[in-house]
């Protein structure tokens, strides 16, 4: 019998990659999804990758009622992906309470209707944003957590301390925290990828756009940090790779094999690119030139950061291993078939 996952936002980016994933792990996924900044067809492209359809309930989290009934529609639901957020930094900062309500009562629905209803586990999407600029790199689980330099960002930082709180106050939940550093790229059949709404905000998405001509030019935020070429440095992860860690992750939780109720891991590669490295990978790995100026600095950007991934690798047996030039064609032919289907 094929255990039932719930996976809110599973129409979107990473959510979509993790529902493959579960899918070919022999998991049972009901996907939640509003369709805020997600399309519905994404999953006819899911089960055209896996062969198998994913029930989705087109609901919003932050209806407690409307989330109960799909718990009784869908009985013995045991574990949660939670990636339903609203994420564009910029924008949280003009709609901070936009994103305090998304981010924390659609958590807060979740936590209180898992007892309800039997839910043994939930793995939550945080990301490295916690850390702001770490003091010491490669980051570890144990760096502080700084002041966020965002409304998202502090909706990550509490939901993290929600979530402990409410382990701690004795409910019989567990929880995986996968701190997420900067996910890139596309699946392999180019049925699924990053889509953005609008202007991208994201390098990547951007730069496949300028490399097909939808935007005129890339602007490099600053090139004169205190870093190697002078670009802030990031550690951006294969979503493939960040997919299948949420695979090891509910394994993990079904198999009752986590050594305390609430574990955090950081989802990253433990390799530090630069904005101009990234570039050069790009056009070395696709053969398409990129244009691209150097421009002033973005206001809330971090000079660097990248991953310690040790406790991730030795601890779940997890790695992220595709190379930056895999990941940047991915994303490239991503972007090829978008252009193909008059979609971008
Ligand atoms: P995404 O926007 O592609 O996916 C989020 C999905 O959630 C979308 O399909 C959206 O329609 C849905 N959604 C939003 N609010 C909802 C609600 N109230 N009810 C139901 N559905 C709702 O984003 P993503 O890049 O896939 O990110 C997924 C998660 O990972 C988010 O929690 C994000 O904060 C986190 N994260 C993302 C990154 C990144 O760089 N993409 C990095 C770190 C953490
Ligand atoms: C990466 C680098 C930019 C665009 C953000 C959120 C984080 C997470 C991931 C949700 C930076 C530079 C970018 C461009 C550029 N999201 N850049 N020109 O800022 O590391 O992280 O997305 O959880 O919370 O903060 O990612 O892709 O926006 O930027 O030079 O047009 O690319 O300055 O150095 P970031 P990003």
């Amino acid at each position: 019998m094929k255990k039932r996952i719930l996976v809110t936002g599973g129409t979107g980016y990473i959510g979509s990659h993790t529902v493959v994933e579960l899918q070919n792990n022999g998991y049972e996924v009901i996907i939640v999804d509003n369709l805020s900044n997600s399309r519905a067809e994404v999953v006819d492209s899911i089960e055209k990758i896996t062969g198998i359809r994913p029930a989705f309930e087109k609901v919003d989290c932050l209806d407690y009622a409307g989330m109960d009934a799909v718990f009784s529609k869908y009985p013995g639901i045991k574990g949660i992906i939670h990636f339903a957020a609203s994420k564009a930094v910029g924008e949280s900062v003009q709609k901070p309470l936009l994103y305090y309500r998304n981010n924390l009562v659609s958590l807060i629905n979740l936590l209180e209707l898992m007892p309800k209803h039997e839910v043994e586990g939930i793995i939550f999407s945080s990301s490295c944003t916690v850390y702001g600029q770490p003091d010491k790199l490669p980051v570890t689980e144990q760096a502080p957590i700084k002041k966020a330099e965002s409304p998202y960002g502090n909706t990550k930082q509490i939901n993290e301390e929600i979530i402990r709180d409410t382990v701690a106050s004795g409910a019989p939940i567990q929880a995986i925290l996968l701190r997420y550093f900067n996910p890139i790229g596309a699946h392999p059949t180019a049925l699924i990828g990053e889509l953005p709404n609008g202007v991208p905000q994201n390098l990547v998405p951007y730069l496949t756009q300028t490399a097909m001509g939808i935007r005129e030019k890339l602007s490099v935020f600053g090139d004169d940090y205190n870093t190697p070429d002078g670009s802030c440095i990031r550690d951006y992860i294969y979503v493939v790779d960040l997919a299948k860690a949420h695979v090891i992750a509910m394994n993990r939780i079904m198999d009752k094999k986590q050594k305390e109720k609430v574990e955090v891991f950081n989802i990253g590669t433990g390799r530090g690119v630069s904005v101009l490295e990234l570039i050069h990978a790009f056009e070395s790995a696709t053969g398409v030139k990129l244009n691209y100026q150097i421009t002033g600095r973005r206001a809330g950007d971090i000079e660097q950061v990248w991953a310690d991934p040790s406790f991730a690798n030795n601890e779940l047996g997890w790695k992220a291993d595709t190379t930056i030039e895999e990941t940047l064609r991915s994303a490239w032919n991503w972007q090829v078939k978008l252009r193909e289907e008059g979609i971008q």
